[in-house]
């Protein structure tokens, strides 16, 4: 199963990920997660990608593309994968139609995570991330069982650097513009399929499931 995660900043792609890869163990490849260990190690894509996460924009395609496609290149996708956060321009979704027809696979499903703006906003302004295993919490929506401490490992929580309000603002402004010409590149080739994301996290992962299901058949 190749799977694509499309959504909002916010709409829950990495809550909804966690839940199919402990399901369906096929790997997790965010491209958002591995620009951050990238800077976090201070390699020379986390150089790249910095200023442009900074400031709530896109990293270039030609950058982007590069990383997955070494990643999608490794055994332990062979069997399948989870895409989140990529692609969200044509020319990436173009790229990764051609990468995987090179490797003889292609994209099974693409589901969209359709959630309202002002829901977006208060969800990545309220989210905390454990900086030991990466787990995602919300103040209100979703808190741990100890304030600022994750329930798994007792990790520390931390608010992401691009989760205040002004970098939100323009993260969403950036990846509205591109949301739709991918959705209809998508709905094009049949593989769309839209969840109502504004649901609880575990309703929203019954829809989501239901459709994996139906290639499991
Ligand atoms: P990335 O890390 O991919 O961030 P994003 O797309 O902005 O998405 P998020 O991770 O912020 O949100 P999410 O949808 O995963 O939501 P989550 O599940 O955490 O990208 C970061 C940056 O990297 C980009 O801005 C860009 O610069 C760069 N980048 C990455 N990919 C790129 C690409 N392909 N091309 C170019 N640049 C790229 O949930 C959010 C919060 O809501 C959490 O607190 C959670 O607990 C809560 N929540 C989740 N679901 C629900 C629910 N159903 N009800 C209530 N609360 C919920």
């Amino acid at each position: 199963m190749n799977i694509v995660l499309m959504g909002l900043p916010g709409a829950g792609k990495g809550t909804q990920a966690d839940k199919i890869v402990e399901k369906y163990a096929i790997p997790h490849i965010s491209t958002g997660d591995m620009f951050r260990a990238a800077i976090s190690e201070g390699t020379e894509l986390g150089v790249k990608a910095k200023s442009f996460m900074d400031q709530g924009s896109l990293v270039p395609d030609e950058v982007t593309i590069g990383i997955v496609r070494e990643r999608l290149s490794q055994a332990d996708c062979d069997e399948g994968f989870l895409l989140d956060g990529f692609p969200r321009t044509v020319p990436q979704a173009e790229a990764l139609n051609e990468l995987l027809a090179d490797l003889g696979k292609k994209v099974t499903y693409v589901i969209n995570i359709n959630v309202e703006k002002e829901e977006l906003i208060s969800r990545l302004t309220g989210r905390r991330i454990c900086k030991v295993c990466g787990s995602s919490y919300h103040l209100q929506f979703d808190p741990p069982k100890v304030e600022g401490r994750c329930d798994k490992d007792d990790g520390e929580l931390y608010q992401r650097a691009d989760d205040n309000p002004e970098t939100v603002t323009n993260r969403l402004e950036v990846n509205m513009s591109q949301t739709q010409p991918l959705l209809d590149f998508y709905e094009k080739q049949g593989v769309l399929k839209n969840v109502d994301g504004q649901k609880p996290i575990d309703e929203v992962f019954k829809a989501v499931d239901a459709i994996l299901q139906q290639d499991e058949q």
